[in-house]
């Protein structure tokens, strides 16, 4: 197996660069989306990979750089414990960069902990077609969505073998699972194929078994490999230790300096 024609990995040294590169194509994939269609609609992930990105967001050149006053922030999963609790999705982001920045309140779109998760599930759903409706589009086609893996081979928390995995019309569903093992809301396959842009985020030794199960054996059918978006792009961004067990010649992966 090779990685689908639409998809890019690219490997970098270490997690700081690899972060840079995350913040260079959030900022990249904004200003493009704003000048097509006034607007830029990003979903981000929890977990540890992706927070220093986020860091680097609040900061310059990206804080100055990066429209916004038009950027809508969604969530591709959520655990449902309170905002305050370390492990709250929306709390980490509020922390690493939503508080640093000035973006309207109404641009961002947490996932309710507040209500029972099937109810949360039905609310977000709406959240999202309200959006979307707003700009014109009956289809949820986020212009970014920044995932990440699990050793598992979970992603957002899209688990194997759960029915989040074969979910085939709802937009966000409710699941329970994972580390922390809570009950949690999360986006489905049906919205992650609209998408323009999906990127995985993975750095670490511990997922390279799960990287080269993903990039290299359809077999695994995990559910990161039935994401395939018909109109978008993956980037596969992994660190070194993430790729250390890919073959050296994988059609399509690029390592950086
Ligand atoms: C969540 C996630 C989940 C995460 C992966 C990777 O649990 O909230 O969105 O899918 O992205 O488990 O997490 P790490 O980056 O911490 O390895």
């Amino acid at each position: 197996m090779t990685p689908p024609e639409n998809s890019r990995v690219i490997v970098t040294p270490g997690i700081e660069r690899l972060a840079m590169k995350g913040a260079e194509l959030f900022q990249r994939t904004a200003v493009a989306s704003v000048a097509s269609t006034g607007f830029f609609t990003v979903a981000v992930s929890g977990g540890s990979t992706p927070r220093p990105i986020y860091r680097l967001l609040a900061e310059d050149p990206y804080r100055s750089g990066i429209p916004w006053q038009v950027t809508h922030l969604f969530w591709a999963d959520e655990r449902l414990v309170p905002v305050t609790d370390p492990d709250s999705n929306f709390g980490s982001a509020e922390r690493d960069f939503l508080k640093q920045l000035t973006i309207p309140t109404g641009n961002i779109h947490p996932m309710s902990s507040r209500k029972p998760p099937a109810a949360a599930a039905d609310d977000y759903e709406h959240e999202l077609r309200r959006h979307f409706s707003r700009i014109a589009s009956a289809e949820p086609v986020f212009d970014l969505i920044v995932l990440g893996v699990g050793e598992d081979g979970h992603t957002a928390s899209i688990f194997p073998g759960d029915h989040s995995a074969v979910e085939t019309t709802r937009w966000v569903t409710a699941v329970k699972g994972g580390t922390p093992n809570v009950e949690r809301l999360t986006l489905t396959l049906p919205v992650l194929n609209q998408a323009r842009c999906i990127v995985f985020l993975v750095s670490g030794s511990k997922k390279a078994p799960v990287v080269r199960s993903l990039l290299t054996d359809a077999s695994a059918q995990l559910p990161p490999q039935r994401i395939a978006p018909q109109r978008g792009e993956i980037i596969w961004l992994l660190d070194e230790e993430a790729a250390a067990l890919l073959p050296q010649d994988l059609p399509g992966c690029i390592r950086k300096n």
